[in-house]
């Protein structure tokens, strides 16, 4: 066997030596699928496992840095929290051990991705939501230009300048999926089959994901789509979701908490918990509302440009793309040097917001530090998977920032190790030189 396979499932029966037989078995079954091709803080491993193959969130963490991350603790934990929840990977990790989860998320697809994981179906009933769909969807049309009359105009043929995402005969049928889910009675369905729409929209579009942004695809002006790829993608996508909540349903925790919204206030909403786990945005000017535009868009999550702005201020203040104070007093020895060269540095930086931005950066994950101060129990872990940033050839040491800006907030440091090296960007050299870090505080 795999020795790091090995490693892992000694971790998952120390952690799961409570529960009776078949639970423990499941959580080694669902692993048993997990590839260990690439650093556990990036979601290469996940590309078969059930569940995390349903949407390819490209900023996860792989399930196997939860088993790890728990496995450090002295206890096993009875509840757990991820204030940055992404594609679920925390709580959805935390089901199958036996520990309950909370999350919270702002991007409103991505709240419903982690949601339509964590929540329990019947599969008959789900198989009857899906021929509903079948059937509505067979003999309805819809009017893009009506539906998406406040969306960013590239979203549909003819497009700007002659370059549109989707034609007008793929967005029919996409929106005429959205419309018939929507028309589903029992909303934990429709939630599902949304999420698994949002799963096809990339690759029925012409673009792709790359960097920190959208590109068109090469050569997308000779890819003809054709709108029936979007019915036979949806079907892909549910079987494959069909097995995995049929094989996987019966986790020993089904329970969980989900918040919807900004978790420098969400947080005040969450009662005791034991154990916090969570990936914030990097200060790398990575703007998550403008990589799932696509998604956001085309499910109905934005409906004007004023719902979009509204989401892009209630991210964590991590990126400059949209226009909003970044007034801060966060304070370290650390960052303070940090601050003084970035601000002399002001003038060759892309965005003049830059220094600024990494101020409030910091004040952001100092509220929300505060509040897990509050809520975790004496004696209780943080730890974050954070990564570094660097800007006119200033870096910033996000890990031992964040020990200095803890330990004034009540925590103590119990390990800062390395996960793995992050290519910087092209204009700042292109090489393998960004630390990301794991770091562990104790709640003195
Ligand atoms: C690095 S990702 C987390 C990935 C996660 N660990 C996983 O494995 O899927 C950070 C997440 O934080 C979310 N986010 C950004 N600002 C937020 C805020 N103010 N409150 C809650 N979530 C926020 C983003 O939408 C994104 O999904």
């Amino acid at each position: 066997m795999n020795i790091l396979l090995e490693e892992l499932n000694t971790n998952i029966s120390a952690l799961t030596s409570s529960l009776a037989t078949a639970p423990r078995s499941l959580a080694r079954e669902w692993f048993a699928r997990h590839d260990f091709l690439g650093p556990a803080s990036t979601n290469q491993d996940t590309h078969n496992l059930p569940f995390q193959r349903w949407y390819r969130f490209k900023e996860a963490f792989a399930p196997r840095a939860v088993i790890d991350a728990f496995s450090k603790l002295e206890t096993v934990p009875r509840t757990c929290i991820d204030p940055f929840g992404g594609s679920g990977t925390t709580a959805l990790t935390a089901q199958f051990l036996g520990i309950r989860p909370t999350t919270v998320e702002v991007n409103p697809f991505l709240a419903d991705l982690i949601e339509a994981k964590l929540q329990s179906y019947n599969s008959q009933s789900l198989l009857a939501s899906y021929n509903q769909i079948l059937d509505v969807v067979s003999c309805s049309t819809t009017e893009p230009s009506t539906i998406l009359a406040n969306a960013p105009r590239t979203l549909i043929a003819p497009g700007v300048n002659g370059r549109w995402i989707y034609s007008a005969a793929v967005a029919e049928r996409i929106l005429a999926y959205r419309t018939a889910i929507e028309a589903l009675n029992d909303p934990s369905h429709a939630r599902l089959f949304k999420v698994l729409l949002g799963s096809t929209l990339v690759e029925l579009s012409n673009v792709i994901i790359s960097g920190k942004g959208r590109r068109y695809r090469a050569g997308w002006e000779r890819r003809i789509v054709h709108p029936s790829q979007v019915g036979r993608a949806l079907q892909t996508a549910f079987l494959n979701a069909l097995e995995d909540v049929v094989r996987f349903g019966d986790r020993p925790c089904r329970d969980y908490s989900l918040l919807r919204g900004d978790a420098r206030t969400a947080l005040n909403e969450v009662t005791e918990v034991d154990f916090a786990l969570f990936s914030p945005p990097y200060p790398n000017s990575f703007d998550y509302t403008d990589i799932y535009n696509l998604e956001l868009w085309m499910l109905g999550y934005l409906k004007t440009a004023d719902d979009n702005r509204r989401l892009r201020t209630a991210t964590l203040r991590s990126h400059v793309q949209v226009k909003r104070s970044f007034d801060a007093v966060a304070s370290s020895p650390i960052l303070d040097r940090t601050m003084a060269h970035l601000s002399a540095r002001r003038g060759e930086m892309w965005n003049k917001n830059i220094p600024d931005m990494v101020r409030a950066y910091f004040d952001d994950l100092v509220a929300i530090l505060t509040a897990l101060h509050g809520k975790i129990t004496i004696g209780g872990s943080v730890m974050m998977v954070v990564g570094d940033s660097r800007y006119a050839g200033v870096s910033i040491d996000v890990g031992k920032i964040l020990v200095e800006l803890g330990g004034e907030i009540g925590f103590k440091l119990a390990d800062l190790s390395s996960m793995r090296s992050m290519r910087s960007s092209a204009q700042q050299g292109g090489t393998y030189d960004l630390d990301e870090t794991l770091v562990h505080l104790i709640k003195r």
